[in-house]
């Protein structure tokens, strides 16, 4: 068996794996402030002023940095949310989603710095699941642009979201029982950035999946439920999915 190299750590390492901490804390001090997140009292916001804010927070995207985003969006989003509760019609799930998908990203960038990580490093590993991203995409298109119908592109969307989201899943996953080895300081960031993530993460895995069988199951000419049992029973956990697929029958 090969010798393990006596592990040296140089002081450019030593600032990385602080500002890693720094930028943890930094992100643990913004999840804290989610979660006591309450309506202020005050002023009461306009139409016109929750406008005039959602404008000033687009062009201030662009040049912020990535903690000041993460507080934009969920900002942009809290007052998307304000104007709809207003009576104005507002999609919210693709801001919903575009935030949770930066937040996620953020999360685990900040982890991978704790950790005294550059998450610029290219390795294999990330080769290797970059190009299964861009193959997932790749059929997706494949499937679109094959002339056939709609409907069968749909079904090929489904199944390549399916695939990822069941990677997603089970990478956080993992990271909970790498956590379990850990200790202290470094126990804590993984956990406390799996008990934000792992809801959402469920629901992506149980309701895409939802879709995606009672989608192939519509193809099949026999009666689905959709939107799937899933999705309408707001499935969070695994056992909820497991009642859920079990009450489809009922619910044809
Ligand atoms: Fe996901």
């Amino acid at each position: 068996m090969a010798q393990r190299k006596k592990r040296v750590v140089t002081d450019e390492h030593k600032a990385a794996m602080a500002e890693g901490r720094t930028q943890s804390r930094a992100i643990a001090a913004y999840l804290d402030a989610l979660e006591s997140h309450k309506p202020k009292r005050g002023r009461k916001r306009t139409a016109e002023s929750i406008g005039k804010r959602l404008e000033a927070i687009d062009k201030q995207l662009g040049s912020a940095n990535a903690i000041k985003r993460l507080s934009l969006i969920q900002e942009r989003l809290d007052l998307l949310r304000e104007q709809e509760s207003m009576g104005e019609t507002v999609d919210l799930s693709s801001y919903e989603d575009d935030f949770y998908t930066q937040e996620h990203v953020q999360i685990v960038t900040a982890l991978i710095e704790h950790f005294g990580v550059d998450p610029k490093t290219e390795s294999d590993g990330r080769l290797v699941v970059r190009h299964i991203g861009q193959s997932l995409v790749k059929a997706m298109e494949m499937a679109r642009k094959a002339g056939g119908p709609p409907e069968a592109a749909q079904l090929v969307a489904a199944e390549c979201v399916v695939h990822a989201e069941t990677k997603d899943h089970l990478n956080w996953e993992l990271l909970g029982e790498a956590a379990r080895g850990l200790k202290g300081e470094e126990a804590k960031a993984v956990k406390d950035a799996l008990k934000e993530v792992e809801e959402q993460e469920d629901e992506h895995l149980y309701h895409s999946t939802g879709w995606c069988r009672e989608l192939w199951i519509d193809s099949l000419g026999l009666p689905a439920v959709l939107p799937p049992p899933e999705e309408e029973k707001d499935v969070k956990t695994a056992i909820g999915a497991a009642r859920a697929k079990k009450a489809r029958r009922e619910m044809l």
